[in-house]
């Protein structure tokens, strides 16, 4: 969506993915290798003026040794490297947070047998994996002392941190934008979460943009931003991470008549003038990979029959997994929420159980 972006503008993109046939492949050039390969990240530097990210896991090593092997300076690539570096450790980028005064859980490594994590934080406590989570792969609730011990198959690898469980009201996020010259960002949207997964997003009567722009500052990050947060029953608003690249809880922006995240993004990495977010109050239900998937161009029919009036976004991915993010619904106006979670409905009972052709080809692991 940020090529699509880019696109419109002039701008001839280049990609760089882990496999064959992905959205990005689809719309523009496209190379194929190891995001962790030094030298597969060197030809992007060696072919573009300019790189960006759409996934916080390229590792900062990789990226400053492709940028060596290319002969280029690694400030080419937006968000910075070391703002990666940061935002890659969980524990590191709760340190920053600390270290800048943003609120948020308390956090300890988990050392050989995790007596420190105990001693400190108690219970409950939320186990994460330092690097590579996504989708709560990587992050667990222990309860008790029990929990603690059964997930030890996890964290006695070492890589893992632990934090203090927050029992929050709702969870909500801001997309904050950061170029020299400029900071700002989109209004706060709560986003639900089910079974880890963005589910739905929906604006939000809380604000969390002071606290999100100060998050960005204390990573020294550049580019465009999601800020997750919790809010708690007392209106207490707490940090949970960033992630340096467009972010789910953004895209009802290519609906809602305003500047889009995704334009936003090419215009933050080229450096460009960016106007103050605004548009109609939108939402968003996210299109999750199902069981027995079907022909997806009947959720899409069945989708739009009932309410011509929401988009649908549909990102052509190969292989739908359950729980995969296939695409996502918007919908406008005051009724935004319902009609988006009416209009999905009607999509996934369209879409399951049909028989397509691309359920039947071979899934990826
Ligand atoms: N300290 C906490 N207290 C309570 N719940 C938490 C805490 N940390 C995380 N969670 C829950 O787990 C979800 C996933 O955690 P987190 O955002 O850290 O992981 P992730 O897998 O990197 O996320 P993402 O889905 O954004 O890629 C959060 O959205 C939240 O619902
Ligand atoms: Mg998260």
């Amino acid at each position: 969506m940020s090529i699509q972006a880019a696109q419109r503008m002039g701008l001839q993109c280049l990609s760089l993915d882990e496999s064959e046939n992905t959205p990005a492949s689809q719309i523009a050039a496209s190379t194929v290798g190891s995001l962790h390969d030094p030298e597969a990240i060197a030809e992007i530097f060696r072919a573009c003026m300019l790189v960006t990210l759409e996934n916080e896991f390229v590792p900062a090593a990789s990226i400053r040794r492709a940028a060596e092997l290319a002969g280029r300076e690694p400030d080419c690539i937006i968000p910075g490297v070391e703002t990666l570096e940061t935002i890659q450790d969980k524990l590191k980028q709760r340190k920053a947070m600390t270290l800048h005064g943003i609120p948020g859980p308390r956090a300890v490594p988990i050392d050989d047998d995790g007596t420190l994590a105990v001693a400190t934080l108690g219970f409950p406590m939320v186990l994460k994996s330092r690097f590579g989570g996504y989708d709560g792969h990587g992050t667990r609730i222990a309860r008790t002392q029990e929990d603690f011990e059964d997930l030890k198959i996890h964290w006695a690898g070492g890589g893992w941190m632990a934090e203090d469980y927050v029992p929050f009201r709702r969870e909500i996020a801001v997309m904050v934008y950061r170029t020299a010259e400029q900071i700002g960002c989109f209004p706060t949207m709560e986003t639900v979460q089910t079974d880890n997964v963005c589910d739905l997003v929906f604006p939000c009567d809380s604000n969390a943009t002071g606290l999100a722009m100060n998050a960005v500052r204390a990573v020294e990050g550049y580019g465009l931003f999601g800020v997750e947060c919790f809010e708690t029953e007392r209106g207490d608003i707490l940090l949970n991470e960033i992630a340096p690249r467009p972010h789910n809880s953004g895209h009802y922006t290519l609906d809602w008549g305003g500047i889009s995240q995704f334009e936003v993004h090419i215009r933050a990495v080229l450096g460009l003038p960016i106007p103050e977010p605004d548009g109609v109050p939108a939402a968003m239900a996210n299109l999750l990979g199902v069981l027995n998937p079907g022909a997806w161009q009947r959720g899409l029919v069945e989708a739009l029959t009932q309410d011509p009036e929401v988009h649908v976004h549909w990102y052509g991915k190969v292989a739908s997994r359950p729980g995969r993010k296939m695409g996502h619904i918007n919908a406008v106006g005051p009724l935004a929420r319902e009609r988006v979670v009416r209009a999905r409905e009607a999509f996934y009972q369209a879409w399951q159980g049909q028989a397509s052709p691309e359920s039947e080809s071979p899934k990826k692991p």
